[in-house]
């Protein structure tokens, strides 16, 4: 149809991508045979058949282990490579890409080799690219300081900080003091919250963490007092329809609230997370959007346009990307 061109060619900043989530199970194969490294999966058909998630945790356990064949600075290069000419092609003009450090300095990779790789390709790809270093929540507040400590000598390489992994009883202010100081250095803040976790969380994520998005963020229509709020603070969602039909956030796209959300006046956008795992990319989540929901072309260009807002880009940088 005639939208799905206008969403297809339409400029977009991608605000919620895990870089880590964007390696497809070509790239994991290929990465596990120039490592060495054993994979539990006989190919990529199989690999791809273990895709089949009941909820975060059920894609967490395979996300870790697809990012065990990640070793050496080329390799992040070659995943991070891999999602930007993706994202050309959808029409991201700019992204700001997760990475999680203790992933990989768990397996003994040097956090410079993580954040150099990811930051050359960036730096070679003609879209606008940036980095927001994010703590795993399933580990300790000591552990994210540690992390934090060996990831300052390349701070000019990120720009923002976020909060990641299994979020259920891992609540935002179990990271109020590493987040705090976060601030303190001057970073952008970000947390995953109100995916799976109740509303609560998205509220400390606030008032706790004091982040500047919120990352899901979807189940906050469980309570109106908290939507009324981050319609009127015009707090961005950053919003990925694809993952949370996977991890069964919503039993199907036709259910999905995004709708009743921009109804209400909240910040939605629209962005991949784990576009390797969950069935798309940026285009991928707009089309099944948009074909499941009665969306038109002002819902598109107000979520295009909520992307670029919700940026952590000078006004005048925006203006030239679109
Ligand atoms: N939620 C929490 N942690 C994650 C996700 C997610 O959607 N993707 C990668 N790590
Ligand atoms: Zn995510």
């Amino acid at each position: 149809t005639q939208l799905r061109g206008v969403l297809e060619g339409m400029p977009k900043a991608e605000l919620h991508i895990h870089i880590e989530g964007s390696l497809e199970p070509e790239l994991i194969f290929a990465l596990a045979a120039r490592n060495n490294v054993a994979l539990p999966y006989a190919s990529v058909e199989d690999l791809r058949a273990a895709y089949a998630f009941t909820d975060l945790q059920s894609f967490l356990d395979i996300y870790y282990a697809g990012a065990s064949v990640l070793l050496h600075e080329q390799d992040f290069y070659d995943m991070t490579a891999a999602y930007l000419q993706r994202a050309e092609a959808d029409n991201v003009r700019h992204t700001e890409i997760f990475f999680d450090p203790q992933t990989h300095t768990a397996r003994g990779v040097p956090v410079k080799d993580v954040i150099d790789g990811i930051h050359r390709a960036c730096q070679d790809s003609p879209v606008s690219a940036t980095l927001i270093l994010s703590f795993l929540r399933h580990l300790s507040e000591e552990e994210a300081f540690a992390t934090l400590e060996e990831a300052l000598p390349y701070r000019d390489k990120y720009i923002g900080i976020g909060l990641d992994s299994s979020e259920r009883g891992n609540p935002p202010e179990k990271f109020a003091r590493v987040f705090a100081r976060c601030k303190e250095l001057g970073f952008h803040l970000v947390a995953h919250a109100g995916e799976e976790g109740p509303p609560t969380y998205i509220e400390t994520a606030l008032d706790v963490l004091q982040v500047e998005r919120i990352d899901h963020g979807v189940r906050c229509l469980e309570d109106p007092a908290l939507v009324a709020r981050l319609a009127r603070e015009q707090m961005a969602l950053t919003v990925c329809p694809l993952s949370n039909v996977k991890l069964c956030v919503f039993p199907a796209m036709a259910q999905h609230n995004l709708l009743e959300l921009l109804d209400a006046g909240v910040k939605v956008t629209i962005n991949s997370d784990d576009p390797a795992y969950f069935g798309g990319y940026m285009n991928d989540n707009f089309i099944a959007t948009f074909e499941a929901l009665p969306l038109g072309l002002s819902h598109a260009q107000r979520l295009a346009r909520n992307g670029f807002e919700a940026a952590f880009l000078p006004d005048a940088q925006k203006q030239q990307l679109l």
